[in-house]
């Protein structure tokens, strides 16, 4: 209808989007001929089909797996950034995790000036501009994760390619089994390199470990938070201090199963607490989502009109990492 179409042109912020999910079904298919990777089906329909987080996990490797190298990563965000721009999107700040990519041989200034690339290409097409934030996969623990801020915090001292546009690290993939706890020594060497500090927590495990993110990691974003509301001390703080919550709704339903439908999701409760939640899209390609498609969907799931949508597009602004003069122009 016309609310969507309108929020769809809306200009938006997006702040939890990996690139490695954005990848076109199109893309996904070349990159695996061209680097040897058999997909289980070459129907790219079939290729993005899970139920669960962890089947989803799966698809997210094998695409994850078909980047070979810089120019895969070049082609990856030039793509991923004109797709969220022709959606109103002005302003992202895009996680890429590189584990896999690291433990296969690749090497970290490689990806950064591979995805700088793509992405100065397209920033300079369509105007909408991206920031990187380098994800530690915690399926490959902590100790591997503390390796890689170290190397990317080493990158940024002899001013490799593109790396000042890394400006936060976070943490993403599986959260079941894991002590919070343990990601301290990574994210304290990446703090007092000056980076910005976020991570995915409560996407499926409950308020505490949210809450330890905040106590022990120091984080200053928190990506899903999902049950925060379980814990109302920790309500009040996060509203208190206008710390940001990156929301997912579709993700949660599709990818986490969270709730079964989107009505059910605690969204309009989070931001009646005061809470700063931003709306945003996660997955987008293995999803079938868009921002412009994310907004109109909560919008009608809970009963947004236009103006509540602009608010919830203002709160992207505030919750981002640009300085107070580039966010002005975004206002
Ligand atoms: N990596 C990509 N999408 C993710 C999600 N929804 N949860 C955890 N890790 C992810
Ligand atoms: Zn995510």
């Amino acid at each position: 209808g016309p609310l969507a179409a309108a929020l769809d042109a809306l200009p938006k912020v997006e702040l939890h989007c990996h690139l490695e999910g954005t990848m076109r079904p199109s893309t996904l298919v070349e990159l695996a001929a061209r680097n040897g990777l058999r997909l289980p089906t070459s129907d790219p329909t079939e290729l993005y089909r899970y139920d669960s987080l962890d089947g989803f996990l799966e698809v997210f490797w094998t695409v994850q797996s078909a980047l070979g190298g810089r120019d895969d990563w070049a082609r990856l965000a030039h793509e991923s950034l004109l797709d969220s721009a022709a959606h109103g999107v002005v302003h992202t700040e895009a996680f890429f995790t590189p584990a896999r990519h690291l433990a296969a041989g690749q090497d970290l200034a490689s990806v950064v000036a591979g995805l700088d690339e793509g992405l100065a290409a397209a920033e300079a097409e369509t105007g909408t501009r991206c920031l990187l934030i380098c994800d530690m996969d915690r399926a490959f623990g902590p100790e591997a994760g503390r390796q890689l801020v170290e190397e990317l915090v080493a990158l940024r001292r002899a001013g490799s390619p593109g790396v000042d546009r890394v400006v936060g690290v976070g943490m993403d993939s599986t959260e079941l089994g894991i002590d919070t706890r343990t990601y301290l020594p990574a994210y304290d060497v990446a703090g007092a390199a000056g980076l910005r500090l976020t991570g995915h927590q409560g996407e499926n495990s409950p308020a505490s470990a949210i809450a330890a993110c905040l106590d022990v990691l120091g984080l200053e974003r928190i990506d899903h938070g999902v049950p925060v509301l379980d814990d109302p001390e920790l309500v009040a703080r996060m509203a208190g201090e206008r710390v940001p919550i990156t929301v997912c709704p579709t993700s949660n339903v599709v990818i986490a199963h969270v709730v079964e439908r989107l009505e059910e999701h605690p969204y309009p409760r989070m931001r009646a607490a005061g809470l700063l939640a931003t709306v945003n899209t996660d997955d987008p390609a293995l999803s079938d989502l868009d921002l412009g498609k994310e907004y109109a969907a909560v919008a009608a799931a809970f009963g947004y009109g236009w103006d509540d949508m602009v608010r919830i597009a203002l709160d992207g602004v505030e919750a981002c990492w640009l300085d107070d003069s580039d966010k002005r122009p975004l206002r």
